[in-house]
């Protein structure tokens, strides 16, 4: 007898087998960021909940900004693989002799290990004086300092206690679904999934840490994370996108002119700019490889239209990306942040768009025909451009309120764009998020794909200029298409699940269960296998299999770290398409 919703299950629990070759740590947030001081005060008090300062709040800080003040922070703090059994207190004290501390969490990850943040990034060089490199009688240990350290206790007996957690963990699926089916707001989705206040810091460390071996080659390299980790768009779990930025080594070179004289690095030469960054990947790769503390997997994957050096970062448990001479990825996260932090409503609803695709299997971690979460977001940056009157405005309307030092041209092409979020007014549109995420499906359920393209640059629909199914343009190199790996099938898949999750939605408004009838209803409802499946089976049954079904879900959306830690080839959406 077919099962409803077996379909969904099967599909999930495929997917799952065929992702986890290599087991994914489950990073578990053990302890909150304080000073020292408040730190030891608070000795033995159990841990209490900790402000994230990303929930519900929207950075309107400019992104260079955060960017560097984030990485300024990274630089001042060091990762510690720990003991598991540890005295909060008693750590804190050992550490504050190198000097002082900031701010330190805990957390889990095939081990405990702590984050520790200094005020001073002079502590760090104390420390590391203060650190052996451990010698075994059975291997030979490659000398290498970095901000990666092991700590021991010399005797094993006398530290008992367990670092305390605090409510840093997701909540358990069951309370998820009552969250879920009950949430008066779509933002619930967004608080239980995005990137945690830690997690973030622990992206910029990663990076930071990354840095510094670049720099044995480049010493003036900077080592910076893009794509959803800093757009405002990140799920707990998403990789790790990282640009190695060589720009200031090459400026260094052009200035310091003097009477008639001109000096210049002697330097070896290649017949092109992709051919330098294959070559500078190849190095950093095997760098990783070798040196890189906690770096394994390392894959170099040289070919792909964008180059890239593809490895694990097993403390963090992060699948990171490694690519340079990528300026114009960078920018594209920059405007993803814009956008995101201009109306609350944006994230909540890419949120919500991006889980009900991974729910249906539209979107995967595996290369492939399918649409990807930069493509949905763009989805919903331009239906929002589309609202009357509009929720965000077009690209090319904050190319025109951008000034002088907005100015940016990237391998000929245009970024402009104003950086400074003040200078944008805010929308005049009221509309409820739960109404725009209906009116999404029902925009996108009848858009004439097959005719028109999608244009965030000027925020309407274009005639397409060839026959890709789905034809999303890049807002920066504007011939390109960033959907253009999508298939006929897949694009076809994702209108008829559009459709019917504006038809659940539109019963709703006329059909809202009450509490007491327990059937799912709201986001939950739309996250269920399809409609067709569902009539045919028992009500009861249907309940208790929708519970099933859902907490298999939530495991899923939560658990993508596993599936994104054995992605093997080419980063499916830079190397296939634009
Ligand atoms: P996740 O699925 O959460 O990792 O989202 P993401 O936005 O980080 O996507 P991904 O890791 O695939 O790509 C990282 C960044 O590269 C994106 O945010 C974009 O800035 C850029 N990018 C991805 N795909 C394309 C593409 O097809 N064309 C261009 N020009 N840039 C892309
Ligand atoms: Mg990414």
């Amino acid at each position: 007898m077919a099962v409803p919703g077996v379909g969904l299950l099967t599909r999930l629990n495929l997917c799952a087998r065929r992702r986890t070759r290599v087991q994914r740590p489950i990073v578990r947030l053990l302890s909150c960021p304080g000073t020292v001081a408040k730190d030891l005060r608070r000795d033995e008090q159990p841990s209490g909940s900790v402000e994230t300062g990303f929930e519900d709040k929207i950075p309107k800080r400019r992104f260079s900004e955060m960017q560097n003040e984030r990485r300024e922070q990274a630089q001042r703090t060091v990762l510690i693989h720990c003991p598991e059994k540890i005295s909060e207190n008693k750590f804190l004290k050992y550490l504050s002799q190198f000097g002082p501390i900031n701010n330190h969490f805990f957390y889990e990850s095939f081990g405990l290990y702590a984050v520790v943040e200094f005020c001073q990034k002079e502590s760090i060089g104390s420390l590391q004086n203060g650190t052996h490199t451990p010698s075994t009688a059975m291997e030979t240990a490659i000398p290498f300092r970095s901000r990666f350290f092991n700590l021991k206790l010399k005797n094993q007996t006398s530290e008992r206690s367990r670092v305390r957690s605090s409510n840093q963990l997701p909540r358990s699926n069951k309370q998820l679904f009552e969250l879920l089916c009950y949430a008066e707001s779509l933002n619930t989705l967004l608080k239980e999934f995005q990137l945690t206040e830690e997690n973030t810091k622990l992206r910029y460390l990663t990076c930071s840490l990354i840095e510094d071996m670049a720099a044995a080659y480049f010493p003036d390299c900077i080592v910076r994370p893009f794509g959803s980790s800093v757009n405002t768009f990140g799920k707990l779990g998403c990789d790790l996108d990282m640009f190695l930025d060589l720009d200031e080594t090459r400026n260094l070179s052009a200035h310091k002119i003097s009477g008639n004289f001109l000096m210049e690095f002697q330097v070896k030469n290649v017949p092109s700019e992709r051919i330098a960054t294959q070559k500078i990947l190849s190095v950093l790769g095997e760098c990783l490889d070798h040196f890189g503390p906690g770096c394994v997997g390392v894959q170099k994957i040289l070919n792909a239209r964008c180059p890239l050096v593809r490895f694990s970062h097993q403390a963090s448990g992060f699948q990171c990306d490694l690519t340079t001479n990528n300026r114009i990825a960078l920018t594209s996260s920059e405007l993803l942040y814009i956008y995101g932090a201009l109306d609350s409503r944006v994230r909540a609803l890419v949120f919500s768009v991006r889980c009900w695709a991974r729910a249906h299997s539209l979107t995967s971690s595996i290369p492939g025909a399918w649409i990807t979460n930069f493509s949905l977001t763009m989805m919903v940056i331009f239906f929002l451009q589309r609202r009357s009157p509009p929720i965000l405005p077009t690209l090319d309307s904050l190319k025109t309120l951008a000034d002088a030092e907005d100015k940016c041209v990237i391998e000929g092409n245009n970024c402009t764009f104003v950086r400074d979020l003040s200078r944008i007014k805010p929308s005049q549109n009221t509309e409820t998020l739960e109404l725009l995420l209906k009116e999404f499906f029902e925009y996108f359920g009848n858009f004439a794909f097959d005719k028109n393209s999608i244009n965030i640059r000027q925020g309407r629909e274009q005639n397409k200029p060839d026959s890709s199914p789905l034809y999303i343009q890049n807002p920066f190199e504007t011939s390109l298409n960033i959907s253009k790996n999508v298939s006929q099938s897949q694009l076809q898949k994702f209108v008829d699940l559009a459709r019917e999750s504006a038809w659940i939605l539109q019963q709703e408004d006329t059909d809202r269960p009450s509490i007491s009838s327990n059937r799912p209803w709201g986001l939950v409802s739309l996250l269920l296998p399809s409609a067709p499946n569902r009539k045919s089976f028992t009500k009861k049954k249907s309940n208790k299999f929708a519970i099933e079904t859902v907490k298999n879900l939530l495991e899923s959306l939560k658990g993508n770290r596993t599936e994104n830690f054995t992605k093997t080839s080419g980063k499916r959406t830079i190397s296939t398409q634009t």
